[in-house]
C-alpha cells in the first residue's frame, strides 16, 4: 500500500493532464499488482509497480547528479518529464504476465511445484516500448514528444533491430535531440541491476 502511495503521489506531483485518466486505466488492467518479470528480478506482485518506482527514483537521481555538470539540462528536461517517463516506461508489461504452476529442482535435486508466472503477448502485441507510448496515448495522457521517445527507446541497444537501418537511425537521432532517453534508458538499467539485485539471483549466475 505504501509503495502505491508513493507511486500515485510522484506520478500526481506532474499535474499532467490526463495523469488522472492513466491512473484508472492502470488501476481497472492490474497494473498495481502484476510482477516485473516471469524469471528475473521483481517476479512477485506489486514488482512492476516496484520496478517503475525504482526506475523513478533512479532517474531523479541521475537528473540531480547531470544538473551539478551540466546546469543547462534543468532547462532542457523537466522534473515532471523524469518522473512520466520513468514511472510509466513498462506499463507495456501490464498484462503479458498469467500467474502459472512450474516445476522447479529443490535443493535436494527433486522436482516439485512452485507457483510462477508465464508470458503471453496476445493482448495486444505491439512490441515493448512502443506499446507503452500507445497505451498511454489512448488513456488520454499528454506527453512531449522527448517523453515518448524515451519511453519507446528505454531498451536503448536492446531494444533495437539491428537489422533495421531506420531503427538505428532513430535511435541514436532521439538520444541527440532529447538527453531523457539517456536518462531513462540508464535509470532502467540501474534500478535493474542496482537497486533490484538479489541474492538469489547472483546464486543462479
Ligand atoms: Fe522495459
Ligand atoms: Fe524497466
Amino acid at each position: 500500500m505504501g509503495c502505491k502511495n508513493e507511486f500515485l503521489e510522484l506520478l500526481r506531483s506532474t499535474e499532467r493532464d490526463g495523469v488522472e485518466d492513466v491512473i484508472q486505466e492502470l488501476e481497472t488492467q492490474g497494473f498495481f499488482t502484476a510482477p516485473a518479470s516471469s524469471n528475473h528480478h521483481l517476479n512477485t506482485e506489486g514488482g512492476l509497480m516496484l520496478h517503475s518506482i525504482n526506475t523513478c527514483k533512479a532517474a531523479l537521481s541521475i537528473w540531480e547528479g547531470m544538473k551539478n555538470l551540466e546546469p543547462g539540462i534543468e532547462k532542457e528536461v523537466k522534473r515532471e518529464s523524469v518522473i512520466i517517463a520513468s514511472l510509466l516506461h513498462d506499463v507495456c508489461k501490464i498484462d503479458i504476465y498469467k500467474r502459472s504452476v512450474k516445476k522447479r529442482k529443490n535443493a535436494l535435486g527433486n522436482w516439485e511445484d512452485t507457483e510462477g508466472y508465464k508470458v503471453t503477448y496476445k493482448n495486444f502485441p505491439m512490441g515493448h516500448g512502443e506499446k507503452s507510448v500507445i497505451f498511454l496515448l489512448c488513456s488520454g495522457l499528454e506527453m512531449t514528444e522527448a517523453e515518448m521517445l524515451a519511453i519507446r527507446w528505454h531498451m536503448g541497444a536492446w531494444g533495437i533491430n539491428m537489422n533495421s537501418y531506420e531503427d538505428q537511425r532513430c535511435y541514436d537521432t532521439s538520444r541527440c535531440l532529447y538527453p531523457l532517453v539517456s536518462i531513462i534508458q540508464a535509470a532502467d538499467s540501474l534500478a535493474a541491476s542496482i537497486l533490484e539485485r538479489s541474492e538469489a539471483e547472483i546464486d543462479e549466475l
